[in-house]
């Protein structure tokens, strides 16, 4: 079922030469924390470039429901009148978060240290992830919460009366645990200290900062220590929202299998805490450049270009890249069918607890395509068939899970049968141009 509707059976077959630019939406990770800064600074913040994907659509209307106002003009920019650090106002409404599990924690995050109570919810999927992670932390600045067993949502938080500052190293690398202490963190008075052994993405740490918070970042032997000082008054900002990365990938691998391809996808950010994949994949042999490198907004940002390569080899991914290409996985997977050898993933267990459980989702699709797969708890192993050998022909479940569709249909673009996915639904919650802009260039994909 997709999330919020019936469910779009869709088809992808042989396709190609992928020609053209492939202008990707904005930064899904960057748009959730543009809506939720501005609504936490006095004053107007905007918004260009914001991703209207599903998920980020939810938190807009969350953020109004915590009493910012939150409005789209006609040329797209986004405009945010902010309540300030500790304004937000109490729901009259359960907050739906849909599929996203980055809106929920950062959201939880933002309310856990102010006198107020919300509900959260979500659609079949984010019901199902795991929540003590966030609200472990956030019960450390003096918030409860009662939700369903082993801290699922449908959940209530009451958020702290008087919040004292924490001290809280990430058991596990999620940029999303790391940002929900950091945002609760802003209401909290003195210094709230974050550690995390292993870098995630650091676009909260860059963003507070850049509203005007006092961070900082020491690379020590525990690890990444962050230090905030509470209750800074942010200041509302400009923002324009780079390409996102993670999006640019479905393009990018497609022109990589694709016979004859060459595919521009311009301006990307390549923050080392995002860029793996694109590493990983000239490891692997991809004819990928990065052209006109430069720095936007203090990130490194480059024009991607991707070319058809016949020779793949597998390779094994460095297990301390995982973080920096953790929604990538999928869509590498399906590279690595084509590649020459195997491809092997370590250091992945974070996959299980995604908006599917991602290494389970990829590998009976690709068992049921012909690619031999090999996993446990936290690693997998794909045997590339090569160029032209992977045979497709099968009907792949998304699991509500957007980049297990989209992953599928670059897949079917070059097997040898077509590559059928029982609900493209969900890929309106990060990509809702992708069916468009692949199609533009050269990509059959259709709806059943
Ligand atoms: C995100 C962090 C990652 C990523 C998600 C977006 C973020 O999740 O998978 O799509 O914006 O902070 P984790 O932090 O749970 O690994």
């Amino acid at each position: 079922m997709s999330s919020h509707g019936d469910p779009i059976q869709m088809q992808s077959k042989a396709s190609g030469p992928l020609q053209g630019t492939a202008h990707v939406p904005g930064d899904k990770s960057i748009s959730h924390r543009s809506l939720i800064l501005g609504a936490l600074s006095v004053g107007e913040t905007t918004i260009k470039g914001l991703l209207e994907g599903q998920d980020v659509l939810d938190t807009a209307k969350a953020m109004q429901a915590f009493g910012a106002q939150v409005e789209r003009d006609d040329d797209g920019t986004w405009h945010v009148n902010g309540v300030g650090v500790g304004g937000f106002a109490e729901p009259d409404q359960v907050i739906d978060c849909g599929n996203s599990g980055t809106g929920v924690r950062l959201i939880m995050g933002a309310m856990a240290t102010s006198p107020i109570s919300a509900t959260f919810t979500g659609d079949a999927s984010l019901n199902k992830r795991p929540m003590a992670r966030v609200t472990d932390p956030l019960a450390l600045f003096g918030c409860q919460t009662v939700g369903r067993s082993e801290g699922r949502l449908p959940m209530t938080l009451v958020g702290a009366d008087d919040p004292v500052p924490v001290n809280y190293t990430v058991p596990v690398p999620s940029a999303q645990v790391k940002s929900a202490v950091l945002f609760a963190g802003l209401n909290a008075p003195g210094q709230t200290i974050v550690i995390e052994k292993e870098a995630t993405r650091d676009h909260t740490e860059r963003m507070f900062a850049g509203f005007g918070a006092e961070i900082t970042t020491e690379e020590t032997n525990e690890g990444r220590v962050i230090t905030l000082t509470g209750q800074p008054e942010l200041t509302p900002q400009h923002i324009e929202v780079p390409r996102d990365p993670s999006s640019a990938a479905f393009p990018v691998c497609a022109a990589l299998i694709v016979p004859g391809s060459d595919v521009l996808v311009p301006n990307i950010g390549l923050n080392p805490t995002r860029a793996g994949l694109y590493f990983t994949l000239r490891d692997m042999g991809a004819d990928l450049t990065f052209e006109n490198e430069r720095e936007e907004g203090g990130e490194p940002v480059a024009d991607l270009r991707a070319r058809f390569s016949p020779d793949l080899v597998g390779i094994e991914v460095p297990a301390h890249r995982a973080a920096s290409m953790i929604d990538e996985y999928p869509v590498l997977s399906v590279v690595a069918s084509f590649a020459k050898g195997e491809t092997h993933m370590p250091g992945v267990k974070e996959l299980r607890v995604k908006e599917s459980d991602r290494i389970a989702a990829m590998a009976d699709g690709l068992r049921a395509a012909g690619v031999t797969i090999d996993d446990g708890p936290d690693w997998w192993t794909v045997h590339g068939l090569g160029h032209g050998n992977v045979r497709g022909g099968m009907t792949a479940a998304t699991h509500l899970d957007h980049r297990i569709a989209m992953s599928f249909l670059v897949m079917g673009m070059a097997t040898q049968q077509p590559v059928t996915l029982d609900d493209g639904g969900p890929i309106a919650t990060s990509f809702p141009i992708f069916e468009t802009l692949m199609g533009d260039m050269g990509a059959h994909i259709e709806r059943l």
